[in-house]
């Protein structure tokens, strides 16, 4: 896991769907599990923007490496967003502009607070962005789990093609998130206990407060209920294990089984 920034820069790229038939759903459509995951899916790709406004009232939009990432990871998130909508769609379901428009006015009256929550936090420690990079890494590596869970479980030839494309660049997501975190803990005792109690107190599968509680339960338990989900989830809790400080939290695990 090594992250080079103008390796990214390089790559990255608008998600490639030119060469997808997205009429192949008219022809083969998914099973209603499989709809229902991707409406989760779009709803939190496209709620990437908003995770970026929270990010930015803090001191880490000092740091021109992680805001060159943030800008890249953006614009790569849209267009996951983007695609998955058009799969949505080729069901005659709702996505895109009108489904996030609905979804945001729908948000928790305490989401307009958040940013003011985390420029007072941020103001209080220089140790938030430790968290973020570290939330990050967690939320990244979830959302390629899920996406590889998804892809096996519908078992659909185009589907998979699209999602495989997703989780590449997932993986460069991963690889940044990761190598901030590894960074920054390994520097700081003080960061590392902070975050260590933030996951501990605040952390929750990407997606909650954001879609409703039983959407989280239903892809919680669909992609991660079975045999092989509880092992990719146990994956992930050792790979948090491995970073500074963090070993014995369980989060993963601890979601699954709730
Ligand atoms: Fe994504
Ligand atoms: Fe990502």
């Amino acid at each position: 896991m090594t992250f080079d920034a103008a390796t990214y820069q390089h790559h990255s790229a608008r998600l490639q769907t030119e060469d997808i038939d997205f009429d192949t759903f008219r022809d083969r459509p998914l099973g209603p599990e499989a709809l229902r995951c991707l409406r989760y899916m779009h709803d939190v790709e496209s709620h990437t923007v908003c995770y970026l406004r929270d990010i930015l009232v803090t001191r880490a939009h000092r740091d021109p490496a992680v805001t060159s990432f943030l800008t890249l990871w953006n614009y790569e998130e849209f267009w996951h967003g983007d695609a998955i909508a058009r799969v949505l769609a080729a069901h005659d379901e709702s996505a895109g502009a009108t489904r996030i428009a609905a979804l945001r006015r729908r948000l928790p009256r305490g989401d307009r607070w958040r940013p003011v929550g985390f420029q007072i936090a941020s103001s209080l420690t220089p140790q938030l962005t430790a968290v973020h990079m570290t939330w990050g890494a967690v939320n990244e590596w979830t959302t390629q789990a899920a996406y590889a869970r998804l892809s096996r479980l519908a078992d659909h030839p185009t589907l998979s093609v699209l999602l495989k494309r997703i989780m590449k660049q997932e993986g460069r997501h991963i690889d940044f998130y990761a190598t901030e975190a590894t960074g920054r803990l390994s520097s700081s005792r003080a960061a590392q206990r902070l975050t260590r109690w933030a996951l501990r107190r605040f952390w929750s599968p990407v997606g909650t407060g954001v879609v409703p509680g039983s959407e989280v339960d239903f892809l919680r338990t669909y992609l991660f209920g079975d045999d092989d989900g509880r092992s990719m989830a146990e994956r992930i809790d050792r790979r948090v294990d491995r970073l500074p400080g963090l070993d014995g939290l369980h989060l993963l695990s601890g979601a699954v089984a709730a």
